[in-house]
């Protein structure tokens, strides 16, 4: 029986280009993912979309002399190329600025508001008597209360991870004047969280399947206790409160943006002509729901949301696991957009391909802890392990069957103990493959898969069919045979992690199709090898990179353009 799988990946705020540290925060792990269950034949839903609304867009249309919809529409074409380029495969990518979504949250929304968990209260707004305005939460800025980070924001700290107001700061100053702002009174619109503290630590308990970070970190903010929040703004642009006497105000963007996962599966459905299918992803409890996030995100999936769930009661599923990632640094230095320091997504595929990008950032994910980008760990890892491990196994196997049989793949005789043993380890190493990637262990998952790369290397030295070739031809078709086994074996492990090269390989190996319509199944992966299959003519899998790509590379770090 299928499985049925719905992905939800975080929604990047359209202010700006992506750069590495988005890409190994979710959206590799998350696409690894659905390319997985896209080949054992479950069925996969993969959401996202841009983050169009709130003061990160309207702070870049402010910046830039453009309305927050040019801003909006020109990052978000950006994106649509990334994720091409990147072999990102979205079922959908679409964003919160939709007629759709507005119905969904308008729907949420009132919902919440009929039953009492979403009702109004006066609160205390940061002013700023200098810019003479109430500032969003991202404009005020002061020392976090938890954790004593004297630059923590209005709206969560990112030394801790704590959602915050910005009254909550202690010592607060306005971004944009370094005045202390005043606070004023206004009525806004509350989520009463603090309704769901029991039901939540309840449901908490029963995940024993998540990560240590998101688990311990969602265990202590419920024991930090659930306040609740404001969800309504003073601005123009955003989705429209639907309250009479709230025309002034807009929804804030992650009441809004986390809808957006169930908004999205209901626009797929539309666009798939079947309107009512979002249901599946969203109603059978067999379903598992996952969530792609950066750790900064944790309490939005892990708390916030799942009380919306839970509040609406329409019998929507709560997240199976929310597999948050840490943070990459780039140089051993933080990612800064405002001081450029960053290494971006297009800028990167402009020069080279994705999949060494693909390479790096699974096996270097930082799934457990931090982890650093390198243009020298990146180069070398280029060379040693792409290169001279996978795509020298590739090129040599290949190559020498094309140039020594006609182009075809040999007729293997009676299999050795050595041919044997490598058709075992091949075996188990898919099965190990498959096992880790089930549980969201991509670091662990592609290292299997370039430990069977490297014994493939082993074997195919001690068979030597080069060497065996003119005395024993049998035993070289016997060796080539085998070796061709083990790398089609190696062209489905890695087609989640890899997907164009593995698409070459599924080439030169002369099989028909797309790489992604094969088998998760070691059978049926040797049966794949068919004696007398026309082999097409082999190319590199990956070029060699100079010392001096480093070197140039890091100089143009930090460098404005
Ligand atoms: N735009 C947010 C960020 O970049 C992420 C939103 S994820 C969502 O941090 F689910 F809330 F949409
Ligand atoms: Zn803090």
């Amino acid at each position: 029986m299928p499985e049925r799988i719905f992905i939800g990946v975080a929604w990047p705020y359209a202010n700006g280009p992506l750069h590495l540290g988005h890409i190994a925060g979710c959206y590799l792990a998350a696409d690894v993912f659905a390319r997985y269950h896209r080949m054992h034949g479950n069925d996969v839903l993969m959401v996202s979309g841009s983050d169009s609304h709130g003061t990160p867009i309207t702070i870049r249309a402010e910046q830039e002399g453009l309305t927050p919809l040019q801003v909006l529409e020109r990052y978000h074409a950006g994106f649509l190329e990334t994720w091409q380029r990147l072999g990102i495969s979205f079922d959908l990518f679409t964003t919160t600025h939709t007629e759709n979504h507005q119905r969904v949250v308008h729907d949420i929304f009132r919902k919440l508001y009929d039953q009492g968990y979403i009702y109004p209260a006066t609160t205390l707004l940061a002013y700023c008597p200098d810019c003479r305005r109430f500032l969003p939460d991202r404009y005020v800025e002061g020392v976090c209360p938890h954790c004593g980070n004297p630059r923590a924001r209005g709206d969560q700290c990112d030394a801790c991870g704590r959602t915050l107001d910005p009254q909550d700061l202690v010592t607060p100053r306005c971004l944009l004047s370094g005045t202390t702002p005043e606070f004023r009174e206004s009525e806004h619109l509350f989520l009463q969280l603090s309704a769901f503290q029991e039901p939540l630590l309840k449901w908490v308990e029963q995940q024993k399947h998540w990560r240590p970070n998101v688990l311990n970190f969602t265990r202590q903010f419920l024991k930090d206790g659930l306040k609740d929040r404001a969800i309504t703004r003073d601005l123009s642009w955003g989705v429209p409160v639907p309250v009479e006497g709230y025309e002034e105000k807009r929804i804030y963007v992650w009441f809004e943006a986390v809808i957006g996962y169930l908004s999205a599966a209901v626009e797929w459905a539309q666009q798939q002509g079947a309107p009512e299918r979002w249901q599946e992803f969203w109603k059978d409890p067999a379903t598992r729901s996952y969530y792609f996030i950066g750790k900064d995100n944790i309490p939005f999936h892990t708390i916030i949301w799942p009380a919306m769930i839970l509040a609406y009661g329409g019998g929507l599923n709560l997240p199976y696991d929310v597999p948050a990632n840490e943070f990459l640094s780039l140089e051993g230095r933080k990612f800064s957009t405002s001081q450029n320091w960053a290494l971006w997504v297009p800028d990167y595929l402009a020069r080279y391909d994705p999949d060494p990008l693909r390479y790096l950032m699974s096996i270097n994910m930082p799934e457990s802890g931090d982890t650093d980008f390198s243009w020298a760990e990146f180069v070398r890892r280029n060379n040693e392990e792409l290169v001279a491990t996978y795509g020298n196994l590739v090129n040599r196997v290949l190559s020498f069957t094309f140039r020594n049989f006609g182009g075809v793949i040999p007729t293997p005789a009676a299999l050795n103990a050595a041919d044997q043993a490598m058709l075992d380890r091949a075996r188990s190493a898919l099965a190990e493959v498959d096992r880790l990637l089930s549980q969201c262990h991509f670091k662990a998952a592609i290292g299997q898969a370039f430990a069977l790369a490297q014994e493939s290397n082993r074997y195919l030295d001690a068979r030597a069919p080069w060497k065996s070739l003119k005395a024993n031809r049998e035993d070289a078709a016997t060796s080539l045979w085998t070796a061709m086994a083990a790398i089609n074996c190696l062209k489905v492990a890695l087609a989640p992690f890899l997907p164009f090269s593995s698409q070459k390989v599924h080439q030169f190996l002369g099989c028909a199709g797309h790489v992604e319509s094969e088998r998760w199944d070691f059978d049926w992966i040797l049966a794949g090898v068919k004696p007398g299959q026309t082999l097409q003519h082999p190319e590199n899998l990956y070029i060699k990179l100079e010392p001096q790509v480093a070197e140039e590379e890091s100089r143009r770090l930090g460098v404005k353009v």
